[in-house]
């Protein structure tokens, strides 16, 4: 056993204590409840790195939820590598289809089951840990920062500006992150890209109260019917988005790329059965995985208005509701998507409703390059760990300050993910295997090796 494995298997328990007692803050970004929650986990991180070895490490308060950001400064020649992750989770709910309590972390099957298990506290604390054996075994050649916020799942809305306002302390050679997936550890990848989002909200009103059905229905307009009608028409027959100009900034991955895609393993029956679902259907003349992975897409995110309650109540809503995200590919804007879905939107109201529609958040899709110092260390650390050459993969997922860090610090990102398809981020029963937790802490001290060699040879050309 070399020295890292060591000290990875002697302090593994250990790691998974500190896990644990992380993973029990419900630190729910989404919920006002929570909001004393949120201060916790990012005074429980701040400890963790000051344990660990950090020189500093300070809680930044915004109008939102706090950033941590933390450092340990070797030398001003050496590169530095920004660490970014989150420690807010999805709410748990519905409660009921948890096997064990969402924020009472237990060990099965190989498996830590805990909301955030995965995303991302998970995979931020596997960073915390490489970072620890580094400082403690002096086995450090580059300078790490850590920028930990606390609004990822609710569109990492006070990010931009804490990185506007703090560009100089955040300089860094690149930015790594764990928060994203990876086909499996014999199958190991890398995610090349992430899709952009653009997240609304539509109101479809009516009638100014709720009405008897059988006294009004057949001559009110009904809000409820109208807004299914308009979201229907969104997508043709042929699954594509009919909102005018959605396409317009898309540009077509090239033959190359689609090549390589469809070399990824993927079992459509497997990937059927995941979900229990018998049939997949999307937009025509794209493969599964360029569905999910190269194409925009539009879909209702939750939908409700009049009686959503127990039993029957024959009534004629006043008002319906609806959520849609649209999942967006490199070059569409989130904010012009917004408008453009608006615009359309609004315009296909019947008469006899009033509709209205708002952008909530968004940001823009993420192409990582692959001929880079920076992926090409992340390329060797997983194959250096787990003996195999990893894949590149673009993920279907969003992570969109991804694409503000580049524009905003000038840095970009390696996404340097852990968690498995299976692990049911978002879902009930969320879970991380043990063994991509330890294989990942491993992974990422080896990163840290690697780049630093390859930083320093290009340095020397
Ligand atoms: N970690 C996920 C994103 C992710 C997961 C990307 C797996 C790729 C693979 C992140 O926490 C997340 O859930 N992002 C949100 C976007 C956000 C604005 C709410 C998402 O993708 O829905
Ligand atoms: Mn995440
Ligand atoms: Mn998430």
């Amino acid at each position: 056993m070399d020295a890292i494995t060591n000290y990875i298997e002697t302090n593994k328990d250990r790691f998974l204590t500190e896990l644990f007692d992380l993973i029990r803050i419900p630190s729910v970004s989404a919920k006002e409840e929570n909001k004393a929650d949120m201060i916790k986990a990012a005074e429980f991180l701040k400890d963790s790195l000051l344990k660990a070895g950090a020189d500093k490490a300070e809680i930044y308060s915004t109008e939102g939820h706090p950033i941590l950001y933390g450092e340990k400064i070797i030398s001003a020649d050496a590169p530095t590598v920004l660490v970014y992750g989150h420690y807010d989770v999805q709410p748990a709910e519905p409660l009921e289809l948890w096997n064990t309590p969402p924020f009472e972390p237990v060990i099965k099957d190989g498996k830590i089951w805990a909301r955030g298990a995965d995303d991302d506290k998970g995979q931020l604390f596997m960073h915390v840990k490489a970072f620890e054996y580094m400082c403690k075994t002096g086995d450090m050649s580059c300078n790490v920062k850590f920028m930990i916020e606390g609004e990822e799942e609710v569109g990492s809305v006070n990010l931009e500006k804490f990185c506007t306002e703090n560009k100089a302390m955040l300089t860094a050679d690149v930015i790594l992150i764990s928060d994203t997936t990876m086909i499996s550890l014999e199958t190991p990848s890398i995610t090349s890209g992430l899709r952009g989002l653009s997240y609304v909200q539509v109101e479809v009103s009516g009638p100014n109260r709720d009405l008897h059905s059988g006294l009004y229905g057949g001559a009110v307009v009904n809000p409820c019917n109208v807004l299914c009608e308009m979201i229907a028409s969104l997508k043709d027959n042929k699954g594509k988005i009919t909102i005018p100009g959605f396409y317009d900034d898309v540009k077509e991955c090239s033959s190359d790329e689609r090549e390589a895609m469809a070399q990824r393993p993927f079992s459509r029956d497997k990937f059927m059965q995941s979900v229990g679902v018998s049939s997949l259907n999307g937009e025509d003349g794209y493969s599964d995985l360029e569905r999910i992975g190269i194409r925009p897409t539009l879909d209702i995110n939750g939908i409700w208005g009049g009686y959503t309650g127990e039993g029957a109540k024959t009534i004629l809503p006043a008002k319906a509701y609806a959520k849609i995200s649209m999942r967006l590919v490199p070059y569409q804007k989130a904010e012009i998507i917004a408008e453009l879905f608006i615009k359309h939107f609004t315009s296909i109201a019947p008469a006899g409703v009033t509709v209205s529609a708002e952008f909530l958040h968004g940001g823009e899709a993420y192409v990582s390059p692959l001929n880079t110092h920076e992926y090409l260390a992340a390329s060797q650390s997983v194959e250096q760990t787990l003996n195999k050459k990893p894949i590149p993969v673009r993920s279907g997922g969003s992570i969109p300050i991804v694409s503000t860090f580049e524009k905003v610090l000038g840095i970009k990102s390696i996404l340097l993910g852990f968690g498995l398809e299976s692990d049911a981020i978002h879902s009930p029963n969320e879970n991380y295997p043990l063994d991509n937790f330890l294989k990942g802490i491993e992974t990422v001290i080896n990163y840290y090796k690697n780049y630093v060699f390859l930083k320093k040879g290009k340095s020397q050309e």
